[in-house]
């Protein structure tokens, strides 16, 4: 399947550039009392970028779509609280989660509860709650009949299948190889599931989702086309045993992958729906309901952070920047340094970018009490001081939702921002008092 792009139609920026960026922290820096000598780091989110990026995919999918962002991509409240607003939805994975949606206002109807790990009580307050959920497993299945048998409930109940179309390039983050952890593996169950859609009458909808960056386009959509012929097959099956409903709602997990890199072009939500378009026109002729579950996509290039140099150690043939975020926010960065990047820009202590090239290398190092607390090496940089700023771009995803509590480093600010000079604080540096309840 070759990738092109749209012609005559103007691209969506990929990603925020270093001009944005330290034009924002600059304003940010003047504004009075919004970042204090305290804010050793604060995390920053554009949100007419975000905006741009959900209005983009609600255009290009049916009106009838729930988009159901992934919470565990970005769980901050503020933010919830705002893109409920734009009419999307969630995709939740525990109980926590789907507190969360519900405290921001989300609708049963509009939440997705996955996970492959269910307890029978989470089951049960989704079920009363009708909640839509997507199974894992058959012993899932199981459990949710057993549920059903007691309580009238108007949750849509999916089966998650692995079609088992290989992994990307990231290992910890493709989960559609032969074996997975998460859903039921196609191959040798086709049997079986197409007997449990036969048997549940509640069982109408079907869900599969690859992995999260790593994987090109076209292994997620062999992934969807398999699944899609599933449901094909399901449905000519219900047919003939006079079923009453077929499936009618298909949700295509999420998984675009974004870029990490400034010159380089991610495939674009709009290539990638006239692929799907093109090898699974099915999903865009009514038969079906349409899910989708996208977080990075949504998140990642929307969010950057500010980290300020405490220390630069000075050596012979390279420098090494003492700065306060490492392993605490970039938790994959540091342990598998080769799946990501982040792209790194130096700005004076007032936010004006710096520029040429020192001498030296740089490594950039985190605040944490390990060698391996290490968000970058080799980098050629201009000359870095004390008191200078890292912007880390791209950080808007899987970044504040893993934060590591080693060393029990406080949580940073979170300040959300428009046309580059209006902002507000979304979270409040964690303070110690709560960093003590958190221990406590
Ligand atoms: N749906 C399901 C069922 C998922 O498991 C995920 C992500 C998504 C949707 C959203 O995928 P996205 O559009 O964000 O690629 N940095 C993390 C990534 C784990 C992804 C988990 N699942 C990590 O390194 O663990």
């Amino acid at each position: 399947m070759a990738i092109e792009k749209p012609s005559g139609k103007k691209l969506i920026k990929s990603s925020l550039s270093k001009e944005e960026m330290s034009k924002a922290f600059g304003f940010a820096l003047s504004q009075p009392d919004l970042i204090t000598t305290e804010d050793t780091a604060v995390i920053f989110y554009d949100l007419d970028f975000l905006d741009d990026r959900i209005e983009k995919l609600k255009s290009l999918f049916p009106e009838t779509t729930l988009h159901a962002l992934a919470v565990k991509a970005n769980p901050l409240t503020k933010i919830l609280a705002h893109i409920i607003q734009l009419g999307v939805g969630l995709e939740v994975a525990s109980l926590p989660e789907l507190y969360l949606a519900e405290k921001a206002g989300f609708t049963a109807d509009n939440i997705v509860f996955d996970s492959p790990a269910k307890t029978h009580d989470e089951l049960e307050y989704a079920i009363k709650a009708g909640i839509h959920i997507n199974a894992d497993s058959f012993d899932e299945l199981e459990r949710i009949a057993e549920i059903l048998e007691n309580h009238e409930s108007k949750s849509k109940i999916g089966l998650r299948i692995n079609p088992q179309v290989g992994t990307g390039s990231i290992k910890s983050t493709s989960v559609a190889g032969v074996i997975s952890k998460f859903g039921v593996p196609l191959n040798d169950n086709t049997d079986r599931i197409i007997a449990c859609y036969v048997k549940y009458n509640w069982l109408r909808s079907i869900h599969v989702h690859i992995g999260s960056q790593g994987c090109p386009v076209p292994l997620i959509i062999d992934g969807i086309r398999k699944v899609l012929n599933l449901a094909n097959e399901i449905n000519s099956c219900l047919k003939q045993h006079s079923a009453t409903q077929l499936i009618d709602t298909f949700d295509i997990g999420g998984g675009l992958p974004v870029s990490y890199y400034p010159d380089t072009e991610p495939v674009s939500m709009m290539q990638y729906h006239s692929m799907l378009q093109e090898n699974c026109n099915e999903l865009f002729d009514g038969r079906y309901k349409l899910i989708t579950e996208f977080g990075r996509y949504i998140y990642a290039n929307t969010g950057w952070v500010a980290s300020r140099v405490e220390y630069v150690k000075r050596e012979k043939n390279y420098n090494i920047v003492m700065s306060h975020i490492g392993a605490d926010l970039l938790l994959r960065k540091c342990y598998h340094p080769d799946d990501w990047h982040h792209q790194i820009t130096v700005v004076d202590s007032r936010g004006n970018l710096k520029t040429g090239t020192d001498k030296n290398k740089y490594i950039i190092a985190g605040p944490l009490c390990f060698a391996g607390d290490v968000i970058a090496k080799d980098l050629d940089l201009p000359v870095v001081n004390e008191g200078d700023y890292l912007l880390i771009h791209d950080v808007g995803a899987y970044t504040l939702s893993m934060w590591s509590r080693y060393n029990s480093r406080q949580m940073p600010k979170v300040i959300s921002y428009r046309n580059t000079n209006t902002f507000e604080i979304i979270k409040q540096r964690e303070t110690k008092e709560k960093l003590f309840d958190f221990w406590s």
